[in-house]
């Protein structure tokens, strides 16, 4: 340590409180910011090379008689001021400096990683099953009109098929025509419709998105759910081409040991339907409570993209100055529609829909 010593021009009482003055603000500047505090007390207080000997042997030496009991006082006052703060700085709690003040053995505090949630996991695996068969993804408004969620599906206004979607519709939208009327939409379908006036065939689409339905809570229905749409037009698309790219996703989804089957069913916009059935993962298709003894699970429906929604769509392409390119004598094509929530209670074994929504860590965390 060879710190300068201070010069002390003169001994008498002018000099020696200015040039104390001095030294008791440089202790003070020290002890603001006090961190290694045996440090400071070595510094100022150490036997052999501490400041105040230092300081006072240097002053002391070649001090007149007369000086030696005021400078002796001084340093008095000086040496308790730096006992004062050392005293201060040890009560004090020790300060976290990351050399010496931190415990590095105590375990760190763990943070958990986000996850994605189990529906949008399983929303993603499907969606990701068709990208790879060359879709891309497709979005829609929540909030749609009755145009693209009913009429132009084929559901005409007051038509019993509308009945099989419970609707929840937007406030004081009576004074507008039936097709402008807003609504929170009951399937991802609507997409169908937009995607096909926006752009002519070919066409290869997954939606995945947010569906409302007017349907009481319980163990495997809410009011606000999620599915997955399909729609694939161009020239020559045939219904095998509907069961071998349902085949193929089934499969991807639930392990190339499933097989699939295709039941007649009904749906407006598609002609003809189906359902889709998988053998039962729970039991290989012998028959458990899962499938109610049947082996089968109803998993989607899908249909030919039916005529009329071509013509539709042709007509408002037109209405709006464009050209029709959906001619069903050249154009084909087919059209799915899935549940996510289904798909990811068959997945996960989940028997309450309600689960998915609660926010319940106990259950999320399960996922991770
Ligand atoms: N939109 C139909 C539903 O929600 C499902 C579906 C989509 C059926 C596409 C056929 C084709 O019930």
């Amino acid at each position: 340590m060879n710190e300068e010593i201070p010069n002390l021009p003169n001994y008498d009482d002018s000099s020696l409180d200015a040039a104390f003055a001095t030294l008791a603000e440089e202790v003070r500047g020290e002890t603001a910011s006090l961190v290694d505090v045996e440090a400071f007390r070595l510094r100022w207080l150490g036997r052999k090379q501490g400041r105040l000997k230092l300081i006072g042997e240097a002053w002391l030496k070649s001090a007149p008689p007369e000086a030696r009991k005021p400078l002796g006082m001084r340093f008095n006052q000086l040496k308790q001021q730096i006992e004062a703060a050392l005293a201060e700085a040890e009560a004090a709690p020790p300060k976290r400096t990351g050399k010496a003040g931190i415990d590095v053995t105590l375990p760190g505090s763990v943070r958990a990683p986000g996850i994605e949630h189990p529906l949008l996991k399983t929303m993603n695996e499907i969606v990701r099953v068709f990208h790879h068969l060359g879709y891309s993804t497709a979005l829609g408004p929540q909030v749609e009109s009755d145009f693209y969620n009913f009429e132009a599906l084929n559901f005409p206004p007051n038509h019993p098929a509308r009945d099989t979607q419970d609707t929840l519709v937007l406030a004081g939208q009576q004074a507008k025509p039936s097709r402008d009327r807003l609504l929170m939409r009951t399937h991802t379908s609507p997409v169908q419709i937009r995607t096909m006036i926006a752009e002519a065939p070919p066409i290869r689409i997954v939606v995945p998105g947010k569906v409302h339905r007017n349907d009481a809570a319980d163990a495997t229905h809410s009011p606000v759910f999620h599915q997955v749409e399909g729609l694939c037009v161009d020239h020559n698309i045939t219904f095998s081409d509907l069961k071998g790219t349902l085949d193929h996703a089934m499969k991807a989804l639930f392990g190339s040991d499933v097989k699939t089957r295709f039941f007649p069913s009904f749906f407006p916009f598609t002609e003809p339907s189906a359902d889709v059935q998988i053998s039962c993962i729970f039991c290989a298709g012998k028959g458990c409570r899962k499938c109610k003894h049947s082996g089968w699970i109803e998993l989607l429906g899908c249909g030919m993209v039916d005529p009329a929604v071509f013509a539709s769509v042709d007509e408002r392409r037109v209405a709006i100055g464009g050209q029709p390119a959906y001619d069903p004598a050249k154009v084909t094509g087919f059209a799915f529609g899935m549940g996510v929530e289904r798909i990811a209670m068959i997945l996960h074994g989940v028997s309450e829909i309600g689960q998915f929504y609660s926010g319940d860590m106990r259950f999320l965390e399960q996922f991770a």
